[in-house]
């Protein structure tokens, strides 16, 4: 198990503790009001993972971007900065999908319930999840934003990235990363040839098309090249869904 993790990350970039944004340019400010950045700790050291605001008081992430004292910021641009437009809440639950597994990948999206709800301001609003009849097709443009890294071994970025990706075959992903892809749950993002693509610290942050939340970013290459996975957010609506329902405010 802990052999085949590692060879796992030899190969692959997991977004905690390491994804972010390669090829793209600073988003204009406040231009994502959904965009949460979160915090955690995994045995003591920080790390830093995106997601996106949901409703009031659930955000959408990676089951990967799990830890200890987790919060999140809404409203942020520069996040080293104290920008008044910030609102920074506990989190109170963390719930990933029950049949996430860290070793492979598989449904690697979580819900975080936070301690409060958020005020929905110009710079904080929820972005909606997508109809049950969308869907995306190869060649469609959607795009992703984050705080993370934008080269292997650079620093982590202070203003939030995004960058334009193109929603690529199937067998693309399915040829460079074998079982551990599967077309059910997974998007497929990225031209191989253009350096573009989410890296480490994006990990959790949505893919958006047409103005609704298709994917959260789970894994990438570690050199950083295209394409990266995205955890399919369609195949998943019945359990977000539900479980929004089921967990009580204050719980
Ligand atoms: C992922 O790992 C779990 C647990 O080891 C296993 O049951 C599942 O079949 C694996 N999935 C794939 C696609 O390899
Ligand atoms: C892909 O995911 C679906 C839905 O979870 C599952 O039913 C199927 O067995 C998976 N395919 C492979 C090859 O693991």
């Amino acid at each position: 198990m802990q052999l085949l993790l590692l060879c796992w990350i030899f190969l692959l970039f997991p977004g905690a503790g390491a994804e972010e944004i390669i090829g793209g340019h600073t988003a204009r400010p406040h231009s994502r009001p959904y965009m949460a950045f979160i915090q955690f700790l995994i045995e003591k050291d920080r790390k830093r993972c995106g997601g996106v605001l949901v409703r009031k008081d659930f955000v959408l992430t990676a089951a990967h971007c799990k830890g200890s004292s987790m919060n999140v910021i809404l409203g942020a641009h520069d996040i080293n900065k104290k920008e008044r437009d910030q609102q920074k809440i506990l989190v109170s639950r963390a719930i990933p999908h029950p049949d996430y597994y860290s070793s492979n990948f598989t449904n690697d999206i979580m819900l975080l319930k936070l301690k409060k709800k958020a005020s929905i301001t110009k710079s904080v609003k929820p972005l909606i999840l997508p109809g049950l009849k969308s869907r995306v097709r190869p060649g469609q443009v959607c795009s992703t934003a984050g705080w993370g890294r934008v080269a292997p071994g650079s620093k982590f970025s202070e203003q939030l990235q995004e960058v334009q990706l193109k929603v690529q075959a199937e067998k693309e992903c399915e040829l460079l990363f074998s079982t551990y892809y599967n077309r059910s749950t997974q998007i497929c993002m990225g031209e191989p040839r253009q350096r573009k693509n989410g890296f480490q610290g994006d990990s959790g942050g949505p893919l958006v098309c047409l103005n609704e939340i298709q994917g959260i970013f789970s894994y990438t290459r570690k050199n950083g090249m295209p394409p990266g996975v995205f955890t399919k957010v369609l195949s998943f609506l019945p359990w977000i869904k539900r479980t929004m329902k089921q967990t009580m405010l204050g719980d």
